[in-house]
C-alpha cells in the first residue's frame, strides 16, 4: 500500500520541489497551500502523514496542527521550520507535532523523518486500545504546583521525537524524569540506555558511546558496539552532559546530525535511530557563553528544556516524599511505623535540603535503620538537622537502659562505617554479642 502524504506549504517553489521529491520516493502526495485548506483536506481523505510548514498567512501551521490533532490525534504531523525559530518548534511539539525538520531541508533527515512518522502511525493503528496505559509520571511523587507543571510538560513532550535537556540541582530527580519521558514515548518497547558522561575518561567515553574495533587501542581486545547502537530504536540518556570534553562534544554532534556512528578504528558508518535525552546540574547556558560547551550541540540537545525544581522550592512535597520513603524502607527492613513526630516533620520542613530528594531519601533510610519503630524521632535525624539544644554525643538523660544501649550500638556502627569487628572492639563486647544485640534492636538489616 502506498503511503499518502499531505504537504502544506504556501511557498510554491518549495512545494513543487517537495512534491517531486516525495513522488520520487514512491509516496502519493496531496497538497494544501494554507492551514485552513490542510484541515479541510484531512477531514475529507485519510492521510498517513502530514508535512507542514509553520509560518503561513491565514491559518498558520500551529493552529492547523491543533485542529488536525483534535480531529485525529493519531495522525502523525511533521513540521518544517527555520533553524532559528526554536520557539516555534517547541510550540509545535506541545501542540502535538511528532517531530520537526529544519529548513532548508536536509533530504536524508526528511526521508528518515517520514519513515519514522509512518511507522508510528502504523504502530498506533495496530496498538492495543489505550485504556490500560500507565501514566509515565506515576513514579514521581509530588503534588506541588511546580511538580504538577513538570508532570504536564513530561506528558506533553514524552511522545514526540524532540531532544530534551533536563536541568536541575543534584538529587532533584532528573534521572526519574528521563525514565518518564522514555516510558511515555512510542520508543518504550525498546531500551532506555543511560551513559554517565562524568564517570569515564574522554577516550573511554568515546568508545562507550560509539563502540570500537578489536585493537583500536590498547586493551580493546574484541570488537564492541557502542551505546548508540544499543539504543537503536530506543532512547539514549546522556547524564551529566556538562562534563563532556569539547572534542567529544564535536563527535557527538556529528553523530546526532548524521544519524550514524562509526566504531573507533573503523570507517564504516552504522545507521542509528535514537532519541536523545540529556541532563546536567550545571548552568550549561553560562558554559556556552564561556566557551566550555559547544553552542551548536547545546541547541541540538535543548529543543525542550525541563527544569526540575529544587526540593526547597516545593516544601509541600516534603511530607509526601518522606512518607513515601518511610513506607518503602520500613517494608524493606520489616518494621512498622506510624509516621514522623511533629517535631521531626517541622525540622524536615525547615531544612533547606542541599542534596534535594536524594538527601531526604537517605535521611529517612538512616532513620528507619536507627529507630526502633513506631515513630521517627529527632534522635533518628542526622546531627546537622537536629535542634541545637541537645547534646550530640552520648545518650540523653532519661532514656531507658535498653534505648541507651541501642543508641550506643547504632552510633558506633555509624562511626566505624558498619565494620562489625571494629564496632565490637570499640564497645568492648564480642562479635557474637554484638550480632545478637543488633538483631534484638533491629539494626541488622
Ligand atoms: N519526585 C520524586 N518521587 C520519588 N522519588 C524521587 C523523586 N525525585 C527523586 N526521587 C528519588 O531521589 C533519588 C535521586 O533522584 P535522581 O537520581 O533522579 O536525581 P538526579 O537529579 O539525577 O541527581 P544527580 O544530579 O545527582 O544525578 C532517586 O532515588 C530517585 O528515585
Ligand atoms: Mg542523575
Amino acid at each position: 500500500m502506498t503511503a499518502r502524504i499531505l504537504v502544506v506549504d504556501d511557498d510554491r517553489a518549495h512545494m513543487t520541489m517537495l512534491v517531486a521529491m516525495l513522488g520520487s520516493w514512491g509516496y502519493e502526495v496531496d497538497t494544501a497551500d494554507d492551514g485552513a485548506m490542510a484541515v479541510a483536506r484531512v477531514r475529507e481523505r485519510a492521510y498517513d502523514v502530514v508535512l507542514t510548514d509553520v509560518r503561513m498567512a491565514e491559518v498558520d501551521g500551529i493552529e492547523a496542527l491543533r485542529r488536525i490533532k483534535s480531529y485525529n490525534p493519531y495522525l502523525p504531523v511533521l513540521i518544517m521550520t527555520a533553524y532559528s525559530s526554536v520557539d516555534v518548534a517547541v510550540q509545535a511539539l506541545k501542540a502535538g507535532a511528532l517531530d520537526y525538520l529544519h529548513k532548508p531541508l536536509d533530504f536524508e533527515e526528511l526521508r528518515l523523518g517520514l519513515a519514522r512518522a509512518l511507522e508510528q502511525g502504523m504502530a498506533h493503528r495496530s496498538a492495543q486500545a489505550p485504556s490500560g496505559e500507565a501514566d509515565p509520571v506515576s513514579e514521581m511523587i509530588g503534588d506541588s504546583l511546580p511538580m504538577r507543571e513538570l508532570a504536564a510538560m513530561i506528558r506533553a513532550v514524552a511522545p514526540s521525537e524532540a531532544s530534551v535537556l533536563i536541568l536541575g540541582e543534584s538529587g532533584t530527580g532528573k534521572e526519574l524524569v528521563a525514565k518518564a519521558l522514555h516510558e511515555g514515548s512510542p520508543r518504550k518497547a525498546r531500551q532506555l540506555v543511560t551513559v554517565n558522561c562524568a564517570a569515564l575518561a574522554e577516550n573511554l567515553l568515546e568508545s562507550e558511546l560509539f563502540g570500537h574495533e578489536k585493537g583500536a587501542y590498547t586493551g580493546a581486545q574484541r570488537q564492541r558496539d557502542g551505546r548508540f547502537v544499543q539504543a537503536d530504536g530506543g532512547t539514549l540518556f546522556l547524564d551529566e552532559i556538562g562534563e563532556m570534553a569539547p572534542a567529544l562534544q564535536a563527535k557527538l554532534l556529528r553523530a546526532l546530525q548524521q544519524g550514524e556512528v562509526q566504531r573507533l578504528g573503523s570507517d564504516r558508518s552504522i545507521r542509528v535511530d535514537v532519541r536523545v535525552l540529556a541532563a546536567t546540574n550545571r548552568d550549561l547556558e553560562a558554559e556556552v557563553r564561556d566557551g566550555g560547551f559547544r553552542e551548536d550541540l547545546y541547541y541540538r540537545l535543548n529543543v525542550i528544556a525541563l527544569r526540575v525544581p529544587a526540593l526547597r522550592e516545593r516544601p509541600e512535597d516534603i511530607p509526601l516524599l518522606a512518607r513515601h520513603f518511610l513506607h518503602r524502607f520500613a517494608q524493606r527492613n520489616r518494621k512498622t511505623y506510624r509516621g514522623f513526630t511533629p517535631r521531626v516533620m517541622d525540622l524536615m520542613l525547615h531544612y533547606d535540603w542541599p542534596g534535594n530528594v536524594r538527601e531526604l531519601e537517605n535521611v529517612v533510610e538512616r532513620a528507619v535503620i536507627l529507630s526502633p519503630g513506631e515513630f521517627v524521632t529527632e534522635n533518628d535525624l542526622p546531627a546537622n538537622m537536629r535542634g541545637a539544644e541537645k547534646p550530640v554525643n552520648g545518650p540523653a538523660v532519661g532514656l531507658s537502659l535498653e534505648d541507651a544501649e541501642r543508641e550506643a550500638i547504632a552510633r558506633t556502627l555509624e562511626q566505624v562505617g558498619n565494620n562489625k569487628s571494629e564496632a565490637a572492639r570499640v564497645l568492648g563486647v564480642t562479635r557474637v554479642t554484638l550480632r545478637n544485640k543488633m538483631k534484638k534492636f533491629g539494626l541488622d538489616s
